[in-house]
């Protein structure tokens, strides 16, 4: 098998020297196979966001170094991440989506450096939308819609670069339970078309599509279940 992300021994440390110091992750070191689906799981605050975070390039760690496809991070310059996160697909705990966009260009914005043409793109957003149970909410804003359809749109965001591997932190944890089997159903349709899945999550319908799961508490990894 070969390996898509690997964390060596990584620690990180939130307001380093201060008072309000907080070790959000203490010596971790886990490896993410290309095409498998690995979850982080464990209680609020035992560092699940932060460590997708590293693992997707968007922080750097306080020691310890995380590698992608087997080159080491750390003394990537700000451009390099940037060109590597472009293979990744984000769905945030927050979903990130901006306000003052329709969904449809919330869902392909990040496709226009990519030089994909307004009609492609809204065809796009309209197909995944579909895909989604969200087909008449293209031309809506954020603010109009439910936290649960929010999360769908920040799924087909996700999706609409056909990334490599996508990290989703905590993707179910606003949707209703029909919602959420709907999304279970369609990462595993990515996970089996081929895409790396690293999810974090407490649903155990979430974990259940995972073949491999990481216990997180107070920042260290306490077990791996397969
Ligand atoms: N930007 C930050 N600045 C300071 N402390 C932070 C920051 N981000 C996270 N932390 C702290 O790091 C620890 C781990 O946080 P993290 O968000 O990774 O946990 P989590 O497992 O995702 O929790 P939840 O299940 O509530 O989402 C927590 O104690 C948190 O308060
Ligand atoms: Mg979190």
């Amino acid at each position: 098998m070969t390996v898509l992300l690997e964390t060596q021994n990584v620690t990180k440390i939130h307001r380093p020297g201060t008072r309000a110091e907080v070790r959000a992750l203490d010596d971790v070191s886990l490896c993410v196979e290309v095409g498998s689906c690995v979850a982080f799981t464990g209680p609020s605050g035992s560092g699940k966001t932060t460590l997708l975070a590293l693992l997707g390039a968007l922080e750097r760690p306080s020691h310890g170094q995380v590698l992608f496809q087997g080159r080491d991070l750390r003394s990537d310059s700000d451009a390099e991440l940037t060109r590597i996160r472009r293979k990744m697909g984000f769905i945030f705990q927050d979903f990130a989506l901006i306000p003052s966009l329709a969904v449809w260009e919330n869902i392909t914005y990040p496709l226009i450096p990519r030089g994909m043409s307004t009609v492609e793109r809204l065809k796009l957003a309209q197909s995944l939308l579909g895909e989604l149970g969200l087909p008449d909410k293209t031309y809506e804003r954020p603010y109009e819609l439910s936290g649960g359809e929010q999360q769908r749109v920040s799924i087909a965001r996700a999706l609409a670069g056909r990334p490599e591997v996508i990290l989703a932190d905590e993707p179910t944890s606003n949707l209703d339970d029909a919602a959420a089997v709907e999304l279970i159903a369609v990462l595993k349709k990515t996970h089996a078309a081929g895409t790396t899945l690293i999810l974090s999550s407490h649903d155990p319908r979430v974990l259940a599509i995972a073949e491999t799961v990481h216990r997180l508490k107070s920042g260290r990894l306490v077990a791996t279940d397969r």
